[in-house]
């Protein structure tokens, strides 16, 4: 039987329940999680809470740590979890900037330990079986690759946990840069990445608020990434009538890669071959929590890491890219702004962001206008 893994969590609210939900049937032997840290949390039901992570790495000596906290906490905490030995799942965006998403990798190699992110569909076993056909050249060329994510997100949303969301700076002046795009719909941008195994260049890109927010709840994005045209759209500020779940089109020298359903959910991934041919790659959702048992796998030698760090490097920088362009998102005019008592959005938005996704162009909005 293979050794007993015990676990760590950091953060046990948020996004976090969801791994506690997976502790109560694990999905692989022998992990147990042993204790949590959350100085926000009173109790946990399943394991010991600690209020400090140095005791409780200290006391627990843990093999795995589980971080699911603010981006802001990402490097300290992984660059702590690796100094005590454990081998790190890690959510994304692996960290702020660039320059402190290197030095968790620099923890992870002095530590000689294992290092993956939560970026879901690097898990997805159609996504991975359609990044082989395209490896293998099954498609030819990349060519150009689009997605659109409109995604509302009400006031709740931008103050839940302690009050990070759409902030650039901590009050201690760590880097947050919680935006659309480098929190709910990084995964986005993180898969034609993911998908190109290249660096996004030549980035423009335009950014907008309508929440009163520090970075952007709106963003279009184009670039170049291993030779192919990419474009990107994403908004919060949408109304729920006209939310948009992932859709994507990755157009290639003789196929079209497509997922997603207009004005619907999932769908399935499926290759569309200029031969008339179509290739069926099932439900692109992987097992529940696969990243966490995907790094139980790699410890015991049966898998090998399936979001690297590296990998996560390449959202990261192409955040960062667009940040330096755009340092600062230009605010929609307040007339186009609906300010409801639980949602802020703009009328007309989500036509003109599927106005951009059609013609993969970035916007160029006349803000004088009364309304969009
Ligand atoms: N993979 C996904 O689809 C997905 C979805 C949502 C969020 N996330 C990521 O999960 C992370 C957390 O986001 P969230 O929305 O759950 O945030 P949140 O603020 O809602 O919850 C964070 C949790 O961390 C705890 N916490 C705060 N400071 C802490 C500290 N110093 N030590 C330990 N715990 C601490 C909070 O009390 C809270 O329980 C972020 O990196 C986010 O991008 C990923």
């Amino acid at each position: 039987m293979s050794k007993e893994l015990k676990t760590v969590l950091f953060g046990i609210g948020g996004y976090a329940a969801n791994y506690l939900e997976a502790f109560k049937k694990p999905l692989r032997e022998n992990v147990r999680l042993v204790g949590a840290v959350d100085p926000f949390a009173q109790t946990c039901a399943l394991c010991p809470l600690y209020a400090d992570a140095e005791t409780m790495l200290r006391e627990l000596a843990p093999d795995i740590a589980v971080i699911s906290t603010p981006i802001q906490l990402h490097t300290r905490q992984a660059e702590l979890a690796f100094a005590h030995g454990c081998h790190v799942v890690l959510e994304k965006p692996i960290a702020a900037t660039v320059d402190s998403a290197r030095a968790i990798l620099a923890a992870r190699d002095r530590a000689g330990k294992l290092l993956n992110i939560d970026y879901h569909w690097c898990y997805s076993p159609a996504m991975r079986a359609m990044k082989a056909d395209a490896e293998a050249g099954r498609f030819g060329a990349p060519r150009a690759l689009r997605a659109l994510v409109l995604w509302p997100r009400g006031h709740a949303y931008y103050h839940r946990g302690t009050g990070w969301a759409g902030k650039k700076q901590d009050c201690e002046g760590q880097p947050i840069y919680d935006s659309v795009l480098n929190n709910a719909t990084a995964h986005y941008l993180m898969n034609i990445l993911f998908i190109l195994g290249a660096p996004a260049e030549n980035i423009r890109c335009a950014t907008f608020r309508a929440n009163p927010i520090e970075t952007y709840d709106t963003a279009v994005l184009t670039a170049k990434a291993a030779g192919a045209d990419i474009f990107l759209a994403v908004s919060h500020a949408i109304h729920e009538t006209e939310k948009q779940e992932p859709l994507f089109e990755y157009r290639y020298e003789k196929a079209a890669v497509r997922f997603g359903v207009p004005g619907g959910k999932g769908g399935r991934l499926r290759a569309y071959f200029d031969s008339g041919e179509v290739k069926d790659y099932g439900e692109v959702d992987p097992p529940y929590m696969e990243n966490l048992w995907n790094m139980v796998d790699a410890i015991r030698g049966e898998d090998g890491i399936l979001c690297s760090g590296e990998t996560a490097l390449l959202q990261t920088r192409a955040v960062e890219d667009m940040r330096v362009l755009q340092p600062e998102a230009q605010p929609f005019p307040e007339t186009w702004v609906r300010r409801e008592e639980t949602m802020t959005w703009v009328p007309g938005l989500a036509k003109a962001l599927w106005a951009c996704y059609e013609g993969r162009t970035l916007p160029n909005w006349d803000m004088r206008t009364n309304n969009l």
